[in-house]
């Protein structure tokens, strides 16, 4: 009977170590070890297909030219955001991991997933929920009648292979990784060698069986996928859920993906009966408003290769105390900070006693350095208390010497507001001419410093 033997993992990273730390060497976290049994006495507990031996021709090395190669057919979803967020749809064999903190609504996109797929037979698998609680779930998405969708309670890795074989299901969701456990290793669900070990297998059953197979993880409050960050070397693709819980509009990003861009991104809202898809997000991103407000300028920014028009607000006040705030949401707030800095230096705008605060509109985060324009056009819009016309938009990013800068894709960003009955677009001279002199409706000013934006927009 073999011993077993134990480590110490590191629960933010997945780090192995002989020995007990209280920080991590490899992610530097603080109080993160935990010691775990790796190796159970009586190894032979079958995992999927373990014992047989791989396919008949072996596994030999291929000369790349002579690897057969057929366009991966992938399976479309009838939730157009989520096939985009894949690249183009379900890749076969694909393993996805789907994350996101508690609540936000990671089983509700699941298992509408799962309903939403007549054609295919799906397994959904909870550690987390009765069935009842799924059905209930299923019946308030009004999507339970037609669906070929099959439900498992369980836990225990080897007893969900014994359910696929049965079942034999053309797509699998586990709901979720951190409550799977494998007989194989002693240690607790979510630990990281139970997780680890549970993700491997199902790989190997994605890989083997071209079954795609999505995973629900839970993330941390510092974003990390709970501890095994582990995982995320092992998926083929990375999804996180994201969203204000106190918002209705929820956001898929891929992080990282194998068969497509990882800066894909889909927008839903969530309502009483379930997620619904939003195609047009422009629309939500930008308030309603009847007249010109202070302090709101309209930008014109690409997620991933998606252009939307968001709303940045500003508030710009005197300082009540010695030292004035900074505020910024869905914005880096030491972007923010320098903005500010060059409107002091290179325009004298006196900013330093008061306190701004930034906000982008709908909960969205925001990393594209186009809106730095906007950004400060709101700034300043607020600080004088001087509306920017409601028609116009803006697409640059502002350099330290208050230069304005070039940004990828002008074109599909002009188009876009264009597209959304926008009159005026400002963007940066260092442009290509075609670009700038194209045949438009809109109206483009292309402009090469901040202070000539200022005389045209406020007089
Ligand atoms: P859930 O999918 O359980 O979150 P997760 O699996 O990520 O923990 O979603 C939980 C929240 O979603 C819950 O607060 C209720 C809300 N919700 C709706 O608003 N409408 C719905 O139709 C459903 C199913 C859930
Ligand atoms: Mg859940």
């Amino acid at each position: 009977m073999a011993k077993s033997k134990t480590v110490y993992f590191c629960q933010h990273c997945g780090h192995e170590s002989a020995k007990w730390l209280g920080k991590c060497p490899s992610c530097q976290q603080w109080n993160t070890f935990v010691e775990e049994i790796v190796e159970k006495s009586a190894a032979a507990v079958p995992t999927w297909k373990s014992e047989q031996p791989r396919g008949a021709k072996g596994n030999k090395a291929a000369v790349l030219h002579e690897i057969d190669y057929r366009e991966e057919d992938r399976i479309l979803t009838s939730d157009a955001e989520l096939n985009r967020v894949l690249g183009g749809g379900i890749v076969r064999g694909s393993l996805v991991l789907v994350g996101g903190e508690p609540g936000i609504g990671k089983s509700t996109l699941m298992l509408q997933l799962a309903l939403q797929m007549p054609a295919a037979k799906v397994l959904y698998v909870s550690g987390e929920e009765s069935e009842q609680q799924i059905k209930m779930r299923a019946e308030r998405l009004q999507q339970s009648s037609k669906a070929n969708c099959y439900i498992l309670t369980a836990t225990d890795v080897q007893e969900i292979f014994r359910q696929v074989e049965e079942v034999k299901p053309d797509l699998l969701i586990i709901d979720s990784i951190q409550t799977l456990y494998s007989q194989r290793v002693e240690s607790a669900p979510g630990s990281v060698s139970q997780v680890r070990e549970c993700t491997a297998m199902l790989l190997r059953f994605a890989k083997e069986s071209a079954t795609p197979v999505f995973l629900i993880g839970h993330i941390t409050k510092d974003g990390a996928i709970a501890g095994p960050k582990v995982l995320e070397h092992m998926v083929d693709t990375v999804l996180q859920f994201e969203g204000d819980r106190h918002h209705t509009y929820r956001i898929l990003r891929s992080v990282k993906n194998r068969f497509g861009s990882a800066a894909e991104l889909g927008i839903y809202e969530m309502q009483g009966s379930g997620l619904r898809e939003v195609s047009n997000p422009s629309e939500i991103l930008l308030s309603q408003r009847e007249e010109a407000m202070s302090g709101i300028a309209i930008a014109a920014m690409l997620e991933g290769v998606r252009p939307m028009l968001i709303e940045v607000q500003a508030l710009v006040s005197n300082s009540a105390y010695g030292t004035p705030q900074r505020s910024s949401t869905g914005f880096d707030g030491r972007r923010l900070n320098m903005l500010l800095a060059v409107l002091e230096k290179r325009l004298g705008f006196r900013l330093s006693m008061q306190d701004v605060f930034l906000n982008i509109a709908g909960g969205l985060r925001v990393e594209d350095p186009a809106i730095d324009l906007a950004v400060i056009v709101a700034v300043i819009s607020s600080q004088q208390d001087l509306p920017v016309p409601a028609d116009a938009a803006f697409a640059a990013e502002v350099g330290l010497s208050g230069e304005i800068r070039a940004v990828n894709r002008i074109e599909q960003r002009i188009a876009e507001a264009e597209k959304l009955g926008f009159k005026t677009i400002y963007i940066s001279k260092y442009h290509k001419k075609a670009v700038i002199q194209g045949n438009h409706h809109i109206q483009i000013k292309a402009v090469g410093k901040v202070e000539d934006i200022f005389g045209d927009l406020f007089g």
